[in-house]
């Protein structure tokens, strides 16, 4: 056997002469497309070399004939691109607040990049479609507890709600059980009144009762029927759009405990085009005045 070509009985082809557990590797010629797409992948990778950066060299690389440069590229396209923001940043800065609309261009731009601010920003408590949930408000509708102008909006981001900043928006819900300012009695009265507003009362008499003290303790801020104050941020207690929760036991803690929700302010923190267009942004959503 030695020297001579070890041939397959079956197929009469000649083997490699590698052999596992019987089984024999046919010496078959490789297909000729393959062969000459492997030449031609050859030739190719040689005119790559020649054209484009390849090769390492010990500090650098070689440049190839048309020194193309995918840093440089993305580099030219960054200033491109911040140049063109550029100016449409710069129009928003001199731009009044509630003029930015009016502009189309500007409008887009501002919504565009009000949504990405909103996604990185506000998210995190308002929901990333600013639906809110309990405790942070729902921005899409128009239930407003401080307002819904594009200033008023403004406003609440620039310096927040209940914030560390000395222009906050600011006013604390006493908490009328804990401060004894109500017994547990009055409460329970109280909240029949408050769900009297949407007709949901079960006793009447505590509601005649709670009606008396609310009088005396709520209108101040909640006005008279419950309909809310926006200067004080008061929400409107006779609609079915309830921050905490609009049952029974939701209500008597918020009456027992109070709530003050805290929104922090940004002014500080994002510049001034940006809190321009979140105003923008978050006005656009549906519920905007
Ligand atoms: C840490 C949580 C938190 C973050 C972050 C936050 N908010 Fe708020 N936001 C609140 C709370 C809580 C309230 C409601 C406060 C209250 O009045 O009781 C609120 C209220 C608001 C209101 C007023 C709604 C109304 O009905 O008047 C607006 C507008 C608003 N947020 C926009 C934003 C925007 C825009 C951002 C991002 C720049 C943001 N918020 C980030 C918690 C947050
Ligand atoms: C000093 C003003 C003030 C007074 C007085 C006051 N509230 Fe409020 N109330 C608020 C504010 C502000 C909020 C929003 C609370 C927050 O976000 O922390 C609120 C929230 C509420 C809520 C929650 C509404 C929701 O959407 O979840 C209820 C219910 C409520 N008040 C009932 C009462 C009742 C009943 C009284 C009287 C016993 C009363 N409040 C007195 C200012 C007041």
């Amino acid at each position: 056997m030695a020297g001579q070509p070890d041939v397959d009985e079956f197929s009469g082809t000649e083997t490699t002469g590698h052999e596992w557990d019987g089984i024999k590797e046919l010496n078959n010629p490789l297909p000729r497309w393959w062969l000459y797409t492997f030449y031609i992948c050859i030739l190719w990778s040689i005119g790559y070399w020649i054209v484009m950066p390849a090769w390492p060299l010990i500090n650098s690389h070689t440049k190839g004939l048309i020194g193309h440069s995918d840093r440089a590229s993305v580099a030219r396209s960054i200033e491109e691109a911040k140049a063109a923001q550029g100016a449409l940043a710069s129009r928003i800065a001199e731009t009044e607040l509630d003029q930015v609309s009016a502009d189309p261009e500007l409008l887009s731009f501002a919504l565009a990049g009000g949504r990405s601010a909103f996604a990185v920003n506000c998210s995190q408590c308002h929901g990333l479609g600013a639906a809110g949930s309990r405790g942070y408000p729902n921005l899409n509708d128009d239930d407003w507890i401080w307002g819904g102008t594009v200033a008023d909006i403004h406003q609440t981001i620039l310096y927040g709600i209940r914030s560390e900043h000395d222009e906050s928006r600011q006013n604390d819900m006493p908490a009328f059980l804990n401060d004894e300012i109500l017994t547990r009695e009055q409460v329970d009265d109280v909240v029949e009144y408050v769900l009297s507003l949407t007709a949901r009362a079960e006793d009447d008499a505590a509601a005649a009762r709670g009606a008396e003290i609310y009088a005396e303790q709520c209108v101040a801020c909640h006005q008279e029927g419950g309909v809310g104050d926006r200067e004080l941020g008061a929400p409107n207690l006779a609609d079915q759009i309830w921050l905490y929760g609009g049952e029974r036991p939701d209500l008597v803690e918020t009456v027992s405990a109070s709530r003050r929700g805290v929104m922090p302010p940004w002014i500080d923190r994002l510049d001034s085009a940006t809190l321009k267009k979140l105003a923008v942004y978050v006005h656009s959503l549906g519920g905007g005045e």
